[in-house]
């Protein structure tokens, strides 16, 4: 036997190995989560990780934190492995891109702690993702998780990019009821803002509720997060793009 048929003849077996009927070709949950995260608020672009906030610990009243998970696969399942929230507080799985509300189906999630007014205990969190792949459906996000902050977007001063899904939550970890003001407005323009926009959620009870839609040139009024977390969301349609906007809140 030459070397040449010793190769094919274990190209062949490999062949013959990956040809064979797979009893599952989805992918099953990580048997650990992959990830451990501890700080107020994170990103997760992964298939499993645990969210573990001060636990066996205190955590301060009317705090806000947001974590987003984006998922590689479309099945995810989150898990309150141990919790000492009480019911005033609550721990809110959201899918993160928004109809009128933040509630339509997608691939990414965003976590949001509330804490009532009384201090509470920390808790964990698992999260796995299973099933066939998906690629992200967010093209860009950044958690502002301070007390004031701004944000240019896109940053690199050029136009944003077609089919762009954009998420900035806005959720200070020190309590505060900031005020979102945008400041620059350059997007596609639209009668109901229906190709591209800026919109503007308001955490209020138990969801973000869309509390302004904008394009074109239009600088809306100013938001204040009662609640102390909203988010401002960016999407782009597949043609005609601009140069953004600018936001900042305090
Ligand atoms: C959005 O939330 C508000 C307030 O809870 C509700 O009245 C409205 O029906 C919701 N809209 C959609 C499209 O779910
Ligand atoms: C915008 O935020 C950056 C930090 O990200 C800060 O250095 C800068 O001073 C802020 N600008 C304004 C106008 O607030």
């Amino acid at each position: 036997m030459n070397p040449t048929s010793r190769i094919i003849l274990v190209t062949c077996l490999f062949a013959v190995v990956t040809a064979a009927p797979q009893p599952n070709q989805e992918r099953p949950e990580d048997p650990e989560p992959g990830l451990s995260v501890t700080t107020c608020g994170g990103n997760m672009d992964v298939s499993s990780a645990s969210i573990e906030f001060q636990l066996g610990g205190s955590i301060r009243a009317d705090m806000r934190c947001v974590w987003i998970v984006q998922a590689p696969y479309n099945v995810q399942r989150f898990t309150l492995v141990s919790s000492g929230l009480k019911e005033t507080d609550g721990l809110y799985i959201t899918q993160s891109t928004p109809g009128q509300n933040v509630t339509l189906n997608t691939r990414s999630v965003m976590i949001t702690l509330i804490v009532g007014h009384e201090p509470s205990l920390g808790f964990k969190m698992e999260y796995y993702a299973s099933g066939s792949p998906v690629s992200p459906d967010i093209t860009s996000h950044a958690i502002f998780s301070t007390a004031k902050g701004n944000l240019t977007y896109p940053s690199n001063g050029g136009n944003y990019r077609n089919d762009e899904i954009a998420l900035f939550p806005i959720a200070p970890s020190v309590p505060g009821q900031p005020t979102v003001r945008i400041t620059r407005v350059d997007v596609e323009s639209g009668s109901s803002c229906q190709f591209d926009s800026v919109r503007i959620y308001n955490w209020f009870e138990d969801d973000y509720l869309q509390v302004a839609i904008f394009c074109a040139y239009t600088i809306p009024t100013s938001v204040t997060l009662q609640d102390g977390a909203g988010v401002v969301f960016f999407s782009s349609d597949f043609s005609v793009t601009r140069t953004g906007f600018d936001f900042e809140y305090e």
